[in-house]
């Protein structure tokens, strides 16, 4: 079976990842679309575009299903994809607001981009939540996604500093779950624990999204995740400095213990994963 996977960046890895606890034989399909990128600054419709294109991107590419492995695009494209386009299933990613508020009481913090904390999508979602309109607080972290992208010597840090700066204040003693609204963030699990300390949860809305990608694509209810795999079988593009991003996708799921079959892999976007601008 051949996966699409779709972000703006190296967020969507993070998907990728919680996939292949459900799916680890499949052929993935990852483009990130990092020459738009951040998507979370951009406009809804402009967004919807991009995503509209990569999704026939991957349909060129004969692919069953397409995972939208980005908060924002899975607001600004999921609903109109889904109408318009029915030939292989739009999987969309979702703040896990639901199970973070179903782990206890007390306030939960979302942490998303500008684009999903405005979207009307969100807003439907916490009204359709027992809890979701007075549980919850949002909080637009603007600037945070490019900090994890750049994944220099200096990120780590960086991220820390923005998150004492601008999140941190946030963090009230009633705040008892934080949600990761942008797969970026997924790459600060463990900072952010260590930040918020034990009294927070995090929660991240990668493993519903592997588990209604498996739904799709298997026709049945997910199993419990398994181990990963030694080896991915991946073909990944990035529509801007594909060869600097090559040696981090490679170091990123190394970092789980994972190498990318050398023959699969597809380091320059060619001209079938290009997007049109
Ligand atoms: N990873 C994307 C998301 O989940 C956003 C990053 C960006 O702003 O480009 O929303």
């Amino acid at each position: 079976m051949r996966i699409g996977i779709f972000d703006s960046g190296i967020g969507g890895l993070t998907t990728l990842v919680a996939c292949l606890r459900y799916l680890p034989d499949e052929e993935y399909f990852f483009f990130a679309d990092n020459a738009n990128a951040p998507y979370g600054d951009r406009d809804p419709g402009q967004v919807r575009y991009w995503t509209e294109k990569a999704y026939e991107q991957f349909l060129a590419k004969s692919v069953d299903a397409v995972v939208l492995a980005c908060n924002s695009a899975t607001s600004a494209a999921a609903g109109t994809l889904r109408e318009h386009s029915r030939k292989v299933p739009v999987i969309g990613i979702e703040p896990a607001i639901k199970k973070a508020l179903a782990a206890g009481d007390g306030r939960i913090l979302l942490l998303a981009t500008e684009l999903t904390a405005r979207g009307q999508k969100l807003q439907k979602l916490l009204q359709g939540l027992p809890g979701g309109t007075d549980r919850v607080d949002v909080l637009a972290c603007p600037g945070l996604a490019e900090i994890v992208e750049r994944q220099d010597h200096q990120w780590r840090k960086q991220a820390g500093q923005y998150w004492q700066q601008h999140v941190a204040r946030a963090i009230g003693a009633e705040i008892r779950g934080i949600v990761l609204g942008c797969t970026h963030y997924c790459w600060l699990v463990g900072d952010i624990e260590q930040w918020t300390g034990s009294g927070c949860q995090v929660f991240d809305g990668n493993d519903g999204v592997a588990r209604q990608l498996y739904r799709q694509v298997m026709g049945r209810e997910a199993p419990l995740p398994g181990k990963l795999p030694a080896r991915v079988r991946l073909h990944f593009s990035f529509s801007d400095i594909a060869q600097e991003k090559k040696s981090l996708v490679v170091r990123l799921l190394a970092s789980h213990g994972m190498t990318v079959e050398d023959t699969c892999m597809e380091t320059d976007p060619g001209p079938c994963m290009r997007l049109a601008r």
